[in-house]
């Protein structure tokens, strides 16, 4: 069975939510340009790529290309091109930085410590993430309120330091609203999702989960729940936006 099939259930407000996110997209585009999206080739982020393609929103998309993704991921760079006529930028990590950890370090330092996965994620993620938002006014992410309890209060537009705002359009989707609705339109994702695998992230730090396993128990399953945030979406003293005010 497909990751649609198994997954895919709207829920009974879809049509709304789905307007909402629209109606969010839209509004980012004309009020927080330069706006960009950070994909990860998952599933949420094909969503994104294919409602900012379908509601004509102006923007950029990146990938953070870590060296350690999938090839399945990176395949969808060309797909993503194809259906949507646009080419994701990939940030790589500084040369040498990630051969010089791994030097150090060994190629399996993230299994060892806490300190060292971070400093991997520091190397290969953060780093290249700040080139990635210079200038910009907001980023996109897939962030899912759903997705596990550090991400249950996620805003649709927060405050990313003085100067940026991040805005998690599907804040709101359920993991059956996101595969209904790739579903329904069609919209390519990581051959990945099929084997199993509900959230994508480097090679080493993913895994497939078994059914009934929580959503993002395939990430950095050696650590504990409380640690497992890559840093990207660490949340410092974000001020979030009420819902009311996001809509068109
Ligand atoms: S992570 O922090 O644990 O890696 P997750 O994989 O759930 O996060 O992704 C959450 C969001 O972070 C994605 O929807 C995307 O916006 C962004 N993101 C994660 N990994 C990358 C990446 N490699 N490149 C660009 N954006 C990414
Ligand atoms: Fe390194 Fe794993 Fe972090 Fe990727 S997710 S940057 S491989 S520690």
């Amino acid at each position: 069975m497909s990751a649609t099939e198994i997954y895919g259930r709207a829920s009974p407000d879809f049509e709304d939510k789905l307007a909402e996110t629209e109606a969010l997209l839209r509004r980012a585009g004309r009020e927080f340009q330069p706006l960009t999206q950070a994909s990860s080739l998952g599933a949420e982020d094909m969503v994104i790529t294919h409602l900012l393609h379908a509601t004509g929103t102006p923007a950029s998309v990146f990938v953070l290309e870590t060296g350690k993704l999938h090839p399945e991921s990176l395949a969808l760079i060309d797909q993503i091109e194809s259906r949507y006529g646009l080419r994701p930028e990939l940030f790589y990590p500084q040369p040498d930085a990630g051969e010089a950890f791994e030097q150090t370090h060994g190629t399996e330092a993230m299994y060892q410590s806490i300190e060292l996965r971070k400093a991997c994620c520091g190397i290969r993620k953060m780093e290249p993430l700040a080139r990635a938002l210079a200038g910009k006014k907001a980023w996109l992410t897939g962030l899912r309120r759903e997705q596990s309890q550090a991400r249950a209060e996620v805003g649709f537009i927060e405050a990313d330091g003085p100067e940026r705002h991040k805005i998690n359009p599907l804040a709101r989707w359920t993991t059956g609203d996101v595969w209904h609705f790739i579903g329904r339109e069609a919209i390519p994702y990581n051959a990945l999702h099929d084997q199993f695998f509900p959230s994508i992230g480097c090679a080493p730090c993913t895994r497939a989960v078994t059914l009934g396993e929580d959503f993002r128990s395939g990430r950095w399953w050696w650590e504990s729940e409380s640690a497992k945030e890559c840093g990207l979406h660490v949340q410092g003293a974000s001020s979030l936006i009420p819902l009311k005010e996001v809509s068109a």
